[in-house]
């Protein structure tokens, strides 16, 4: 175990790596360490897998959700407006591998001594400045669930450059335990499996590798992509190096009939098209009832989650489909995937 964290740390480039079961329980682990108040807001965006949201819940704070912006990943602005003195830190996403605006966000946390937690489940081998996404924030979380790239089946790792939140990650991870059968805090079973750990260090020697592999299947799209008519696709800053975890589309015309597009589309190539999350966390039936729902929180009161609305972040749900990036998909394919797409979508 110890061989894939310390392996995994000098990829990313970080002092510390934890490995853990799931990136989920990374979430987890790290705003227990970072939020210590109950009670408290923590910022985040409605545009994600619905762990990133919970994980606030599971530290009995308050899930507050702003909007994004063109980038699809969380305006700093909103950020910045949104923040007040209840609010104890911000939880970013890097959706798709493309890297927030990271800058704006540490100056936003640092002004208010908050936290910053980075999401990178899906953004393993993505830089900003050089610097992997992960390093710049107090702690960053990585999943290593079958669709990411490394493939454990289930898995984490949270990377950290700071020796005290470390320490704590690893007593929490596994029941508080300092040392054998001495509990300091209240931690759980979050444990990587040795075997996983055997699998993810194989893997991860192939790293640069495969998310070069998922870089040239971006750039085909980009290329191929980049003068379509009402298409929006990803507008990678000059900073910033994507890995592309998919590569998503924002239809800019009959958004009503992006399910009929995808039919067409996959009927011509044989592979399967998602259309990403389907709504944003806060409509989920979880959040809508939240009193209903979640009765044993350890939270006086949420917000009003049906009151909420974050434009942009609707649209982009609404209007979004994934082209697969995988690496074990040829060029030759993703190049005719584009193909068919770009022609089935002009021809709507
Ligand atoms: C953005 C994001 N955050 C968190 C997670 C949770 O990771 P895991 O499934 O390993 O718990 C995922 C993955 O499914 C994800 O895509």
């Amino acid at each position: 175990m110890e061989g894939f964290e310390k392996e995994f740390a000098s990829y990313v480039g970080v002092p510390y790596a934890i490995s853990v079961s799931s990136g989920t329980a990374g979430l987890h682990v790290a705003l227990q360490i970072l939020n210590n108040e109950r009670n408290g807001r923590i910022i985040t965006t409605p545009h994600s897998f619905v762990s990133t949201a919970n994980s606030i819940l599971y530290v009995g704070a308050k899930p507050v959700f702003v909007d994004t912006n063109s980038t699809m990943n969380i305006d700093p602005i909103q950020v910045e407006k949104n923040w007040n003195s209840q609010t104890h830190g911000l939880l970013g996403v890097h959706l798709y591998g493309l890297p927030f605006e990271i800058k704006k966000m540490m100056k936003i946390c640092k002004e208010n001594n908050g936290f910053l937690v980075e999401d990178c489940a899906q953004a393993l081998g993505s830089t900003y400045n050089d610097k992997h996404v992960g390093t710049f924030g107090d702690a960053g979380i990585f999943s290593f669930y079958d669709s990411k790239h490394l493939k454990l089946g289930e898995g984490g790792m949270i990377v950290t450059s700071k020796k005290n939140i470390m320490e704590k990650c690893k007593m929490i991870r596994s029941h508080g335990m300092k040392k054998k059968y001495l509990h300091e805090y209240l931690g759980y079973n979050y444990r990587m499996n040795e075997i996983f750990a055997k699998i993810g260090r194989i893997q991860l020697k192939k790293i640069k590798k495969l998310v070069a592999a998922r870089r040239e299947r971006g750039k085909i799209y980009l290329e191929d992509l980049a003068n379509v008519d009402n298409l929006e696709i990803p507008l990678i800053p000059e900073n910033a190096q994507h890995s592309f975890y998919r590569f998503p589309v924002i239809m800019k015309k009959n958004t009503s009939r992006r399910k009929d597009l995808i039919s067409l589309v996959q009927r011509k190539i044989g592979t399967e098209l998602s259309t990403g999350y389907p709504i944003p966390i806060y409509k989920q039936p979880l959040y809508q009832q939240i009193s209903k729902r979640l009765w044993m929180a350890r939270v006086s009161s949420f917000p009003d989650y049906s009151k909420i609305r974050c434009k942009n972040a609707e649209l982009i749900i609404r209007s979004l489909i994934e082209l697969p990036t995988d690496p074990w998909i040829s060029e030759a394919d993703i190049m005719k995937i584009s193909k068919v797409f770009k022609s089935a979508f002009e021809g709507l």
